[in-house]
């Protein structure tokens, strides 16, 4: 595991930093203090089998195709977590820490499913009490009127509590600057940051550059939210590993040929597709469509007889159907 500081550098702010900086690469020796027994100072018995509340995230993350930065971070808020409540079973201070998050990436780069595993994760580990996640975009924060908005956001996050409100095309709320509802959305979401403190997180989710504006043009915003996320396109490798991994969630076995086909079909529309290409959410649509075509074809080729279970699995070159 490296390390890395996953919180934002941002400018000097008014308020004692609440930004989470956790470096776990042990560059320096350990610390041999002579004031403290030694059984005190390598603690690994304790330590060790605290791990497997881990292993069951780290399970559905290895189930994951790349985002190997995202794996990281996990594990080092779980390490951030362990620790802190070690330092407070020893009487040390572990302070109080923030998770809202910002994750920024493109469609379908996985932002909805790491937000799922993010919000399992931390009920299990204690910060949160109930873990679900209530998935919102501008239309269900926003309202018509002047104060409708307010009750439209507070309910949102009333639903929210003990899990994560997940804001998708967060950056949707500043669109019309300060005389639109949006910005009385964004209002009412700080202040139930600060009223509702640790009850619930806030994830503030959508496209890369759009966030970063959203977020310069809100000053208070980013210290708001130490942790971002960035979730940057698949490459044309990862993508077809997640197609045959998720063929494979559906007992189907995508064919070499078939595989070649869909490749060159990916670089295209990476290439050259019209609309923002959406990562896996495109390769999820593309295997189911050719589970559709395949069923059609193998019911008019077996029309009297029935195929043999390898034939009901296999997805051949004509069932990927991929020119619209
Ligand atoms: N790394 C991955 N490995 C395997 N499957 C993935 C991966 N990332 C995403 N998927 C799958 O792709 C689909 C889309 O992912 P998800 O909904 O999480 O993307 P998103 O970033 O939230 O998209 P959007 O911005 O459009 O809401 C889901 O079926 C998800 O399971
Ligand atoms: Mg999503």
């Amino acid at each position: 595991m490296s390390g890395r500081v996953m919180a934002r550098s941002g400018p000097p702010e008014e308020r004692p930093s609440r930004q989470i900086n956790i470096v776990l690469r042990n560059s320096e020796p350990p610390v041999v203090s002579q004031s403290v027994p030694d059984s005190e100072a390598h603690p690994t018995a304790k330590v060790m089998p605290q791990n497997s509340l881990f292993t069951d995230l780290q399970k559905e993350l290895d189930g994951l195709v790349g985002l190997d930065h995202i794996k990281e971070l996990m594990y080092e808020i779980f390490a951030l977590l362990q620790i802190a409540s070690m330092r407070s079973e020893a009487g040390l201070l572990s302070g109080a820490q923030v998770f809202h998050m910002v994750f920024k990436g493109n469609p379908g780069t996985g932002k909805t499913t790491v937000a799922r595993l993010v919000a399992k994760f931390f009920q299990k580990m204690g910060v949160l009490s109930k873990g679900h996640l209530i998935e919102v975009e501008r239309a269900d924060l926003v309202g018509e009127y002047i104060g409708h908005t307010a009750q439209k956001t507070r309910d949102l996050v009333k639903k929210a509590m003990g899990g994560i409100l997940f804001v998708d095309e967060a950056y949707s709320l500043a669109r019309g600057g300060e005389k639109d509802f949006g910005k009385e959305a964004i209002d009412t979401l700080v202040k139930a940051m600060e009223d509702s403190k640790n009850q619930f997180i806030l994830i503030l989710a959508g496209y890369c550059d759009e966030m970063d504006f959203f977020l310069n043009t809100n000053p208070g915003l980013p210290s708001r939210f130490p942790i971002v996320m960035e979730f940057p396109d698949y490459t044309i490798d990862q993508l077809i590993q997640i197609a045959e991994g998720m063929a494979k969630e559906r007992d189907y076995i995508l064919m070499p040929q078939a595989i070649v086909k869909l490749k060159q079909h990916l670089l295209r529309e990476k290439m050259e597709g019209e609309h923002v290409f959406s990562n896996a959410r495109h390769v999820r649509n593309v295997i189911e469509r050719s589970i559709r075509h395949q069923a059609v074809r193998i019911l008019n080729q077996y029309s009297g007889g029935s195929p043999g279970k390898l034939e009901l699995m296999t997805i051949r070159t004509e069932d990927l159907k991929l020119d619209k």
